[in-house]
């Protein structure tokens, strides 16, 4: 059994992961015939979230509760939830390890993603392929997505209805993940996540939190194509991260 301060804190972030599901439009969380009901951390639970859930009743369910990527996407499906579904040719869900310690977070698919259905393939893509082999890494090895799953037409900048509608599924796409460490792309990206309207210059360097994770902002590789001197930036950030998790600090080449 955990210790009471261990069962108050997995039932805090256990709340939390409700209420952020329940942004989501999820409302309802099935649970194994199998698992034992009323314990006292299940009539906490239900206290707190009396109408998202039949709830689970120990931590072990809790985790047995974690939706996969695949059930993200299924949930997903052909959306239509907000106005960018009707230009775009793919919805860009994510690529790479469904257990990746490292997640790269951009802002939305361009031109190049919205046609192959993958994100960051196009030019500024490439150069991130080339940072993250730097680090040692291939794409597979760390998890690629974007706050945004369909390209805005002509890459506009965003519509504050369709981040609030599309944001919740990069949420879950890190929970089901648990990676280590984000590594934010941009202004975009970073403000989006942390709430914020500091600019990126700001906040990059530094480790900020996104829900119990830490998050590195930095510039986006298509800032650096125009800017190749901030790259030296790009890569102290990288390799605070790098320390951050213990990983084996590569020579920038
Ligand atoms: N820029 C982004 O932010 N994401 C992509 O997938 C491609 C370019």
């Amino acid at each position: 059994m955990p210790g009471a301060s261990e069962r108050s804190e997995l039932i805090a972030s256990f709340r939390e992961y409700l209420e952020d599901l329940k942004d989501t439009g999820v409302d309802c969380l099935e649970l194994p015939e199998s698992t034992p009901r009323g314990s006292s951390i299940t009539t906490q639970i239900q206290k707190m979230a009396p109408d998202t859930a039949r709830v689970p009743s120990s931590p072990a369910a809790m985790i047995a509760v974690t939706e996969t990527l695949a059930d993200i996407r299924a949930d997903l499906g052909d959306c239509q939830r907000c106005r960018l579904c009707q230009k775009r040719t793919n919805i860009v869900f994510g690529t790479g390890a469904h257990d990746a310690k490292i997640l790269f977070a951009g802002e939305a698919p361009g031109e190049a993603e919205d046609i192959q259905g993958e994100p960051f393939v196009g030019e500024a893509g490439q150069l991130l392929t080339k940072i993250i082999n730097a680090m040692g890494f291939t794409r597979n090895d760390v998890y690629i997505c974007n706050v945004l799953k369909c390209r805005p037409p002509g890459n506009r900048n965003p519509h504050q209805d369709e981040i609030l509608t599309c944001s919740p599924f990069m949420l879950r796409q890190v929970r089901a993940i648990r990676p280590e460490a984000i590594i934010a792309l941009g202004t975009f990206a970073s403000q989006t996540l942390l709430q914020s309207k500091e600019p990126i210059s700001k906040m990059r360097g530094n480790f900020h939190d996104y829900h119990g994770i830490p998050l590195m902002p930095t510039f986006h590789p298509a800032f650096l194509l125009r800017s190749p001197e901030r790259k030296r930036d790009v890569w102290n950030d990288i390799q605070l991260v790098m320390k951050k998790l213990g990983l084996p600090l590569q020579k920038k080449s």
